[in-house]
């Protein structure tokens, strides 16, 4: 039996050794529950023995949290005063005139972030610890998941206070959302309502490397503690911010008279859909700093800023009707057909209802006045019913039982309603559609209306169906001459040779895009290995969870896929078989994960393919699964991370006699 002491010992290499094979390796050999038994095990002895060595029960950066720590903030984080009209507004700048005794104050005017509040606390320019509001008084310690965001430095450049807490705003990006809620309509699960709450919901993830796959970002604007000498105005601070690398909001506008604060207002107002965050309004605030300490604060809100909100951008329209738009994956998603109406800057005339539970849950009615707004701003939704205004013709809406392309029965999945049927001509459309797209086969000139043209006069199909078109055919078409037929057919001879990524891609396996279909080529390297690959396998590969992996078995069982397989084969294209000639498939960079940073002499996606097709994986943030730096001239701050996190960096020179001297 091992003394206590050597027992603590063991215990904290063993646990380290377990951090490093789950944050720098993501090959974990033990699971969550038993890492726990360790370090509550590691916890209850050093408790007999307290010393003061570095122990992995006392810095963060184990296994995802059973919980949050509970951190109380240095100086409470407050909120703020709202107004709602021009007149508000100049009581308010009145107010702080005469409370300043001063007359000619300048103030700035920003964008009011609709994010999720954040205190981030440096230490001698490291950061240490990142809380969320909370109650204002005590928020979570979210430190880890905050490191996942690659926007936000681990490390100040240049020069920092001993101690400064930097406050602002964590927020999903209008665009990611947009993508996010796009895959989740395709997939069955129920859409998030607004970037805000799955921001908000993000960050409450309790496994980081989930919040990485968020694409979450931040933005500064205040502070709370700051020790040593500050700047004297806010102006000068978001200076500060900038060179020490923390992203800032693109706008600050100075203003000095009523008239200049309320243009300066109206500007944010116009151009608010611009910003890649959304935006409720905006923040007015004394620039003055030694003036606002004079000033302080009430016990909710700072004398010195208010927020200006804006209007809500919504519009009333009719719904004419619903219509279904059927998926590439046969997801019959609801579609409202509206009066177009002008709302947040463009007309919409069709928004999305995202599935049946949406449209009964809101108690949407074709006929209906309904409200309109752009959820992120980005995608049109319904979001209410003017039920007052219903005269009593309105019409339930019934989900149909069967798919509006091709007659067979829909079949529910999750929140979805799905078309199962293999013939089902929508289906095919937009399947072929993706094969050859950008992302996928990237066949030029096999857009949209072509696949519909193609499909309707029966050319195609299937996807095997592309490669048999001849030029005779292609001419009997509307629109189609000489020369796009050649350029056509030879886009679609020369899309066989694509790597096998592409063709994993573009096959529309459930589930699998473009990152898992880079990760399964690299770890199989042929279709028939993948094919033959059993859950056990697929599972070790990176991001394929038990979902993914029952999925690509199932497809790959199915009889159409060998139909489909069979015939793609024949027709010459390559099924990974030429990807392992030239590039060498070793496997020398297996279970690295990389980050590209700054710029180099070859191109990205070269760099990029020279690691997958050694069976390494790219990602685009350094996070603490991060094996390898790969850092071209001028890097910025990914690279201060990955020094930070203690991540090899390799310039060019060295990654290519890594790679075998490519
Ligand atoms: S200054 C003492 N500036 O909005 C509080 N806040 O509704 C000073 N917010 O609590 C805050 N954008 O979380 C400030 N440009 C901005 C902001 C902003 C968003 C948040 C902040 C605040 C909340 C109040």
């Amino acid at each position: 039996m091992p003394d206590d002491h050597e027992r603590i010992q063991e215990l904290r290499k063993e646990i380290e050794r377990h951090n490093r094979l789950y944050y720098e390796a993501a090959a974990p050999e033990i699971s969550d529950r038993d890492f726990d038994a360790l370090l509550k095990e590691l916890e209850k002895v050093e408790a007999l023995h307290p010393d003061d060595a570095p122990s992995p029960t006392r810095h963060v950066g184990g296994r995802p949290l059973l919980q949050f720590e509970s951190v109380r903030h240095l100086v409470p984080m407050q909120s703020l005063d709202n107004t709602y009209s021009p007149t508000e507004l100049m009581e308010f700048l009145a107010r702080v005139r005469k409370l300043s005794g001063e007359l000619l104050l300048t103030f700035t005017i920003e964008p009011k972030i609709d994010g999720v509040a954040i205190a981030l606390l440096y230490e001698n320019g490291k950061l240490v610890r990142a809380t969320t509001r909370g109650d204002g008084t005590t928020g979570d310690n979210v430190t880890q998941n905050i490191l996942t965001i690659s926007n936000i430095p681990a490390t100040l450049k240049g020069t920092a206070p001993e101690q400064i807490e930097i406050r602002g705003e964590i927020y999903m990006p209008k665009q990611v959302f947009l993508r996010l809620n796009q895959e989740r309509d395709e997939q069955g699960m129920p859409a998030f309502a607004n970037p805000r709450n799955t921001a908000a919901g993000s960050l409450k993830q309790l496994d980081p490397a989930l919040v990485a796959e968020r694409g979450l970002a931040g933005i500064f604007y205040g502070f709370g503690a700051w020790t040593g000498q500050k700047p004297a105005k806010s102006s000068l601070v978001q200076e500060q911010f900038r060179t020490w690398g923390l992203p800032v909001s693109e706008k600050l506008l100075l203003a000095e008279s009523d008239g200049e604060v309320i243009a300066a207002v109206e500007e944010l107002g116009r151009t608010r859909h611009d910003f890649t965050y959304e935006t409720d309004g905006a923040v007015i605030k004394l620039d003055g700093l030694n003036l606002r300490d004079e000033l302080g604060s009430t016990s909710k809100a700072p004398r010195w800023a208010i927020a200006y909100k804006f209007e809500p951008e919504q519009a009333e329209t009719k719904l004419r009707a619903i219509t279904i738009q059927v998926g590439r994956t046969g997801v019959l998603t609801p579609v409202a057909e509206l009066d177009p109406v002008l709302v947040a800057g463009s007309t919409v005339a069709r928004a999305t209802l995202h599935n049946e539970e949406e449209i009964l849950r809101k108690d949407i009615r074709v006929g209906d006045t309904v409200l309109v707004e752009k959820a992120g701003e980005v995608i049109p939704a319904v979001v209410g019913v003017k039920k007052d205004l219903r005269s009593g013709a309105e019409t339930v809406f019934d989900m149909p039982a069967t798919c509006p392309s091709c007659g067979s029965a829909a079949i529910k999945d999750g929140v979805a309603w799905r078309c199962v049927s293999p013939a089902c001509p929508a289906q095919l459309r937009r399947r072929i559609e993706y094969f050859a797209s950008r992302g996928a086969m990237d066949i030029e000139g096999l857009g949209e209306a072509l696949v519909g043209q193609l499909v309707e006069a029966g050319l195609l199909k299937g996807l095997p169906d592309i490669y048999s078109l001849s030029k005779e055919q292609l001419l009997e078409l509307d629109r189609m001459g000489e020369k796009s037929a050649s350029n056509l057919l030879e886009a679609i001879a020369g899309s066989k040779a694509r790597p096998l990524w592409r063709l994993l891609n573009g096959l529309g396996i459930p589930h699998v895009g473009v990152s898992s279909a880079r990760d399964l080529a690299a770890r199989y390297r042929t279709i028939d290995a993948l094919a033959a690959a059993d859950r056990e396998s697929l599972l070790k590969v990176h991001d394929i969870g038990d979902i993914m992996a029952d999925a690509i078995s199932a497809w790959f069982q199915a009889p159409s896929t060998h139909d489909t397989l069979d015939a793609l084969k024949s027709r010459g294209l390559n099924f990974g078989d030429a990807d392992s000639q030239g590039a060498a498939a070793d496997d020398k960079l297996s279970g690295t994960i990389w980050v590209l940073t700054g710029s180099l002499s070859i191109a990205r996606d070269e760099a990029a393919d020279m690691i997958r097709s050694r069976g390494g994986k790219v990602t685009g943030s350094v996070s603490k699964k991060t094996t390898h730096v790969l850092a071209g001239a001028e890097a910025g701050s990914k690279l201060d991370k990955a020094r930070e996190l203690g991540v090899r960096i390799l310039d060019e020179t060295a990654f290519r006699e890594l790679c075998g001297g490519a």
